[in-house]
């Protein structure tokens, strides 16, 4: 993936009583994707959204949409939001025995199969899937909440995950996930993230409007790229 690093927004950061509100001016803030956290209670200690939500959603807008599925048995869930019309899907690597299997139902359908990666998850366990990926998820928080503290070791591990796509020699993309701040984001970056998820930490930062905060992690990611280059 040779473009420039892409913003997508965690909607679940987003203000629930004003979602159309929000995604408009996200979509005047030129964001490149809406991230959809679907949590069920089990794989995390969270609930979030569920198929309606985002099948709403879907009707108001063109911008991609990623579901992120941290949820067990998450064959069960993904043709239904196929149906829907999203673009991407992440499935966890901890979240299925066959997670392979689960990867091709995502392609099958013609959807960009993201694999999910926890922060305790070692790197190597992307190797064999990598020719079946469309890209991978690096979580640097542990998945279920937003707001919470980066763990630096998922940073590093951005690093390790770019080397072992290089070395499959594949145009997998690294999306990253958890505390994606305005401080973070240039080590991600550097270390091989193409799509930043921005949740409370660089989108829907409080004190700010969405247009603010999507210029300035905009203009952090032009930086760093242009730093990249030199
Ligand atoms: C965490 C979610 C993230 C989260 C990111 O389980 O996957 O998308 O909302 O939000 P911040 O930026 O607050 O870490
Ligand atoms: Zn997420």
């Amino acid at each position: 993936m040779n473009e420039p690093v892409k913003i997508f927004a965690s909607m679940m950061c987003a203000n629930w009583c004003n979602l159309e509100r929000d995604i408009r001016e996200l979509e005047s803030a030129g964001i490149d994707g809406l991230h959809f956290d679907i949590m069920d209670g089990h794989f995390v200690p969270n609930l979030t959204m569920g198929f309606d939500v985002v099948r709403s959603l879907r009707q108001i807008t063109q911008l991609p949409f990623d579901v992120h599925l941290m949820v067990e048995e998450p064959e069960r869930y993904i043709d239904r939001f196929v149906e829907i019309g999203v673009q991407f899907i992440s499935v966890h690597f901890e979240s299925t025995y066959h997670v392979h299997r689960a990867i091709k139902q995502v392609k099958d359908a013609g959807v960009s199969a993201i694999v999910a990666i926890n922060p305790a998850t070692p790197p190597c366990v992307i190797d064999y899937l990598l020719e079946d990926v469309d890209g991978v998820l690096v979580m640097t928080v542990n998945p279920g909440f937003a707001g919470q503290k980066v763990v630096l070791s998922a940073v590093r591990k951005i690093a390790d995950v770019k080397e072992r796509i290089r070395r499959i020699g594949n145009d997998a993309f690294i999306q990253v996930d958890g505390n994606v701040s305005f401080e973070l984001a240039p080590t991600m970056i550097r270390n091989g993230a193409n799509i930043l998820v921005g949740g409370t930490s660089s989108v829907f930062v409080k004190g700010m409007s969405l247009s603010e905060s999507v210029k300035k992690i905009r203009q952090i990611v032009a930086n760093t790229v242009v730093g990249l280059r030199v």
